[in-house]
């Protein structure tokens, strides 16, 4: 008899999706900002690239130690260009903002049906979103305070190896 019931199953498998989705828009983020000569911003996005890959690789282990089906899916093509650096960050903010909704669905659904293991394992990821969020959030904050011409983009930049 299996642990997780289905619908945890296939809320997890989405969430497996969705990590990879952000693994290849942070992946593809940072490779456009190497290309645009931000540095501090390419190590910021390459980093957190790696950390969604971990993220997905952790919820394919937990279907694989509850014996269930984990799909590696196919994602869309991530976007490779982007407008400016703060356009850049702001699509990665939106795109943490998707994952906390998504996340926290998953753990409703799991305290709903008393599905306690999942709801403890999903907290981890709370945490995780709280601290890309408010990251996120720190250098949306640099662009309000600094503006963007030319000049202030490097110091940006150079701040948000800061961050
Ligand atoms: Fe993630």
């Amino acid at each position: 008899m299996s642990i997780l019931q289905p619908q945890i199953v296939s809320l997890l498998n989405a969430q497996v999706a969705r990590e990879q989705n952000s693994f290849q828009q942070y992946k593809a983020a940072g490779m456009w900002a190497r290309r645009a000569g931000y540095h501090y911003a390419y190590k910021y996005l390459h980093g957190e690239a790696k950390d969604e890959l971990h993220h997905r690789n952790r919820i394919l282990a937990y279907l694989n130690d509850f014996g269930e089906q984990a799909i590696l899916p196919s994602t869309p093509p991530p976007m490779m260009q982007y407008g400016s650096l703060s356009d850049c960050f702001a699509a990665m903010l939106d795109l943490e903002v998707d994952n906390t909704r998504a996340l926290t669905e998953i753990i409703i659904a799991a305290r709903d049906s008393g599905d306690e293991l999942t709801v403890r394992f999903m907290h981890k990821y709370m945490k995780w979103q709280r601290q890309a969020y408010d990251e996120l959030l720190e250098i949306r904050q640099l662009f309000v305070e600094f503006g963007s011409d030319a000049a202030t983009l490097i110091d940006i930049d150079e701040r948000i190896g800061k961050v």
